[in-house]
């Protein structure tokens, strides 16, 4: 796309992630590909307050993000948190850029800030555009709000305030496929979780009104050739993983709802050989080398499917101190074997089909058919 003229890259906002040490990581990666990507324009939103509001800002300077916010403001002077607007300008026509979370997102906002943070108020989203407009209309041929107000709350915004040409509306699964035309506003809104992203074609006549619109999402699927700097950042983001293992993996394992703890395949073994001897030529013995391979042995997002107990006692703990317990053994089809193991009665072990799916899913294995899969790991 950037190999197109006069290309402007905004988001609406809420690319931060939920509070979390990995989720931390995951979002200050995510800040600097948009860095990387030349992003003009990211809209303060509720989850950038996910690790306090002054991260979030660290963050975006660091990487020199522009960041930007109308009706965010501190509570004790009123003063604007980041820059209320911006102007971008191209060779011969100038862009405005404003954006609004919703106010009813105030109180999210409130609770994630973190204890000792500045106390910042959110401003009434349609008083605070209008007077932020009122100030750059003059400036910019063409004005772009970013809304993360969801799209109900946008269609008001477009209807009741003036001088706007298109919103870009966040918040929400939904997407618009092709944009709504209201009240000479164009309305564009894109998916979630960077699954695709929104086109917006504008065409202007020579005194830089707009005169047609066109915007499609598209889906960025296998077939759209990868970054390769991009990945080189996700891969240091996954080796990264390895120096927070404490914080990632501090948990206490769970008791298993039946079968005492788990012990490992080398336990089972001992009385199991043929199976162990079948089990050992498929992918499941193996499946902790796919992690490792791509540098995600240390993603706890990663692990739960391709290690045996991970969470609970007797399972996996971490990489470096249960590597017995990699890859996906015996228990993590027949359950936890420790009463088992010390007293082998028949009636352990029994499995139906949905032990396969709760790895096997639509998103992880979208090939997977029990009648196919099945006879390749029988034993
Ligand atoms: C000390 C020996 C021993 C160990 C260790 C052991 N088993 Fe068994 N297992 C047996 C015996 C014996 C039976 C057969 C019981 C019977 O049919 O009387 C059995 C039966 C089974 C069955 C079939 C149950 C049935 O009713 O058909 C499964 C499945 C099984 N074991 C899995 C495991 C797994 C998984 C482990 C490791 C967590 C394990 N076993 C550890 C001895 C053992
Ligand atoms: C604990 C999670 C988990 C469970 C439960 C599980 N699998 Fe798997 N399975 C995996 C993972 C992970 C892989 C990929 C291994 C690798 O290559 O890294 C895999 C791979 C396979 C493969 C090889 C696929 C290929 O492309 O070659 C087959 C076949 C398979 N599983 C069948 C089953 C069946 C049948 C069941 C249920 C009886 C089952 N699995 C249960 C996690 C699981
Ligand atoms: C919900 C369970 C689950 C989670 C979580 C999961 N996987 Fe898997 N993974 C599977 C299953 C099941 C397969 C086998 C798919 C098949 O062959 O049908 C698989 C296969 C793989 C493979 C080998 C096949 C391939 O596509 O190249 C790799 C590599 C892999 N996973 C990496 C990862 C990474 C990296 C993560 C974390 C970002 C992850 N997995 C998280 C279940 C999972
Ligand atoms: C991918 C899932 C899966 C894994 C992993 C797995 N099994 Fe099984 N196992 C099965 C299924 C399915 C059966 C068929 C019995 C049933 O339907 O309950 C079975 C049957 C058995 C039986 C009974 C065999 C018989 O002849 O009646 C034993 C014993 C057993 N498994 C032991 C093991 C041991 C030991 C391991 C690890 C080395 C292991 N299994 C790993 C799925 C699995």
């Amino acid at each position: 796309m950037q190999a197109e003229k006069n290309v402007l890259l905004v988001d609406a906002g809420n690319v931060f992630g939920y509070p979390g040490v990995q989720s931390r990581l995951k979002s200050a990666t995510a800040v600097e590909a948009m860095a990387r990507m030349s992003y003009h324009a990211l809209n303060l939103s509720n989850l950038e307050f996910s690790f306090g509001l002054d991260f979030f800002l660290n963050t975006a300077q660091q990487f020199q993000v522009p960041t930007l916010s109308a009706n965010i403001v501190y509570e004790d002077t009123g003063d604007p948190v980041t820059a209320p607007s911006q102007i971008v300008s191209f060779d011969n026509f100038m862009v405005g850029v404003t954006g609004v979370v919703g106010k009813k997102y105030e109180k999210n906002i409130l609770e994630s800030n973190t204890e000792n943070a500045r106390p910042v108020t959110v401003l009434e989203e349609l008083t605070a555009l209008q007077q932020q407009i009122n100030i750059i209309r003059d400036d910019a041929d063409i004005l772009i709000v970013l809304s993360n107000t969801g799209v109900e709350r946008t269609k008001e915004i477009a209807q009741q305030i003036n001088g706007i040409d298109v919103i870009v509306c966040g918040h929400g699964a939904d997407e618009i496929k092709s944009p709504y035309f209201i009240n000479d506003v164009y309305i564009v809104k894109a998916g979630y979780d960077g699954v695709d992203v929104g086109k917006l074609i504008l065409s202007l006549d020579t005194r830089n009104n707009i005169i047609d619109a066109q915007g499609t999402v598209i889906a960025l699927e296998k077939t759209i050739e990868e970054d390769s700097g991009i990945l080189a950042l996700i891969d240091d983001y996954h080796k990264s993983l390895k120096e927070h293992a404490d914080e990632l993996f501090d948990f206490v394992p769970k008791t298993p709802l039946s079968g005492g703890a788990y012990v490992g395949s080398a336990t089972c073994a001992v009385c199991h050989a043929s199976q162990t001897q079948q089990w050992n030529t498929t992918d499941h013995a193996k499946a902790f080398d796919s992690l490792t391979i791509k540098n995600q042995d240390y993603n706890p997002e990663c692990v739960s499917c391709h290690v045996t107990g991970f969470g609970y006692v007797g399972g996996f703990k971490r990489p470096d101190y249960t590597s017995e317990m990699a890859d996906v053994q015996c228990e993590m089809c027949h359950g936890a074997g420790g009463e088992h193991a010390a007293n082998p009665q028949p009636g352990y072990g029994q499995i139906s089909s949905l032990a396969c799916i709760y790895c096997h899913t639509s998103d992880k294995s979208p090939n997977f058919d029990y009648a196919t899969y099945y006879p390749r790991v029988a034993h």
